[in-house]
């Protein structure tokens, strides 16, 4: 028993709070904790040598000529991060409507994935198949008429998908919301000797506005339009159920929500309803917010980076695509925690 204030002597069952009374007993109870494991790292390439240029609207993140994507990629395996995600800076001289570069088994990207895998192998490199990047329309698909085509946008990103595994890649994503096409790929695959190959779907990416400083990054923001009929309507949830489960069957050997922080209950909902793994893309927007406003001095980075990498742990991701993946795993691997 004990006296209150006014000496009235009450007991109090339930007190949360033990639980939090020293750092040890809360490092007993905790229930999340974040790994390098659990990253996957995504990189900007441009062609060249010895470049690096700063991405003005993500400080801190870089677009890399093969030779510098090859000193991150040791850094990342170094540091226990499983992977990588590969975006290509295409060359504007080398978009056209049908992105066509993009089959070029000696273009920009190929061709860093090869190297790649010749230096680094242990580590797992994801290779992005959507149309934007080598498009000059800047969309997801083939455009005709204002209209985003898919049927026939299918057989381009196979072929993409296709040239990508030729290189190495030891993961396809595919990051353009057409419909069926991870049935399409999985099939192409398969027909060339490519079974191994996995596929890492984009099953519920919502047309968000966090994906702005990733367009600058590559300059593939679309020309006209936007992309709202494929990507999805941030409003809706159980549309998201319905893309992973269309995704599962089609042969998807992970799925992925995109963004994540503004979708934790889409997480959430895919992790208690699906077996497969799920990735969760900390998009660019995300990682400028953070770095704007702890520049701004409204927050303090560090902590602010690894409370919302834990939030999309602790939602359900299995996965973490970030740009703060090298940042984390160096911190990690100084604290020892
Ligand atoms: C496009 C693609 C986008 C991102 C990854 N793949 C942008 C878009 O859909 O316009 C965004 C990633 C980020 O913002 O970090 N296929």
């Amino acid at each position: 028993m004990e006296k209150d204030l006014l000496g009235k002597t009450y007991s109090l069952r339930h007190r949360p709070r033990r639980n939090r009374k020293t750092k040890s007993v809360r490092d007993m109870v905790r229930e999340t904790y974040l790994n390098p494991k659990d990253f996957i790292l995504p990189l900007f390439v441009i062609e060249g040598k010895n470049r690096k240029e700063e991405i003005r609207s993500m400080p801190g993140q870089f677009r890399y000529s093969t030779d510098q994507v090859l000193e991150q990629c040791k850094r990342a395996h170094d540091l226990g991060i499983p992977g990588v995600a590969l975006f290509p800076a295409v060359e504007d001289q080398l978009k056209d409507s049908f992105a066509r570069e993009s089959t070029n088994l000696e273009g920009l990207l190929p061709s860093t994935v090869m190297e790649i895998k010749n230096s680094v192998p242990d580590l797992t490199v994801i290779t992005d198949v959507a149309m934007d990047p080598y498009s000059s329309d800047g969309h997801d698909g083939i455009v005709h008429q204002g209209q985003i085509l898919n049927d026939p946008t299918l057989k381009v990103l196979s072929e993409m998908a296709l040239t990508q595994a030729q290189a190495g890649a030891d993961i396809v994503a595919p990051s353009d919301m057409m419909d069926g096409r991870v049935k399409v790929l999985r099939e192409t695959l398969d027909e060339n000797g490519f079974s191994e190959v996995g596929i890492l779907a984009y099953s519920a990416k919502y047309a968000s506005s966090f994906y702005g400083p990733f367009r600058d990054a590559l300059e593939s923001a679309p020309k006209s339009g936007d992309k709202k009929t494929y990507q999805m309507d941030p409003a809706n949830r159980r549309e998201a159920l319905r893309e992973v489960l269309l995704d599962v069957r089609e042969g998807a050997d992970m799925v992925m929500v995109k963004p994540a922080l503004s979708y934790l209950d889409v997480i959430s909902d895919v992790k208690r309803k699906f077996t497969v793994p799920v990735a969760a893309y900390n998009v660019s927007g995300e990682y400028a917010m953070i770095k704007f406003a702890a520049k701004a001095g409204a927050i303090t980075e560090k902590a602010a980076r690894d409370e919302m990498l834990l939030s999309i742990k602790r939602a359900g991701a299995d996965i973490i695509l970030s740009y703060f993946a090298l940042d984390f795993a160096q911190d990690f691997k100084k604290n020892k925690f």
